[in-house]
């Protein structure tokens, strides 16, 4: 993670947890200059076997998805309307029931668990918390990017990724006010968490193959969700 200047600070609390934040400026300042802070979650998932099984099965299954469902949007990520992004309303891969789907969950579900534990651990008390979750995919053919975008500002909450397929291309995230770009470099079985409302998007995908990428956007609860994707969320048991 390489900061281009110093209009905000980054403190790695652990090998998982990366806070980015301003909340220290100058004294004579501080009535004027917008602070705020948020946090990163990052994950390696090692098993090699496993995220090439996934990303095998993810391809079997995209052109169905494409020809099963009409596109709504693809979320302003510039992927278009041929793609399985512009389905993510119709389709949950937490409804997919093959073994690889089935580990997948419980990766990202006990990732999320961790998240939560350290950067806000009251909200397993709460009894409004009855978390639902959105999980699609992108697939990006050499040549492509996903354009800046938000996961929307209010809900969902939560959202992550996880590199299934890439070759020499990056994330980045757009922190508020002074938009400077943080960026990290894409891995495969990596994931990362991170706050909905933040702006991020990709570096244009250089390698051969086809990038793929999975998704996901975590509600408070189902009434927290849009009437466009009531209907397409799952709950999660994350406790
Ligand atoms: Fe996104």
């Amino acid at each position: 993670m390489k900061p281009y200047n110093q209009n905000f600070q980054v403190n790695r609390v652990n090998q998982n947890l990366i806070e980015v934040f301003r909340h220290e400026p100058p004294e004579y300042l501080k009535e004027y200059i917008p602070l705020w802070n948020f946090n990163f979650w990052m994950y390696m998932e090692t098993d090699r076997h496993f995220v090439n099984t996934l990303g095998n099965f993810l391809e079997s299954i995209e052109q169905t998805i494409i020809d099963q469902y009409e596109p709504v949007h693809d979320s302003s990520t510039g992927l278009g309307n041929n793609t399985v992004t512009s389905r993510s309303h119709h389709y949950n891969l937490f409804r997919e029931t093959a073994p690889v789907a089935l580990h997948l969950h419980k990766i990202i579900k006990s990732q999320i668990t961790r998240y939560l534990e350290q950067t806000n651990p009251k909200i397993f008390q709460d009894p409004n918390f009855d978390p639902h979750i959105n999980c699609w995919f992108n697939v990006m053919a050499p040549g492509e990017e996903i354009k800046s975008h938000t996961h929307n500002v209010t809900n969902p909450f939560i959202s992550g990724h996880f590199t299934v397929r890439c070759e020499n291309s990056y994330t980045y995230y757009i922190v508020p006010y002074t938009r400077d770009r943080i960026e990290m470099t894409n891995n495969i079985g990596e994931g990362i968490i991170f706050p909905s409302y933040m702006e991020h998007g990709t570096s244009i995908h250089q390698g051969n193959a086809n990038r793929i990428s999975i998704a996901w956007d975590l509600y408070y609860n189902k009434d927290d969700t849009f009437d466009t994707i009531k209907n397409n969320v799952e709950p999660v048991d994350l406790k």
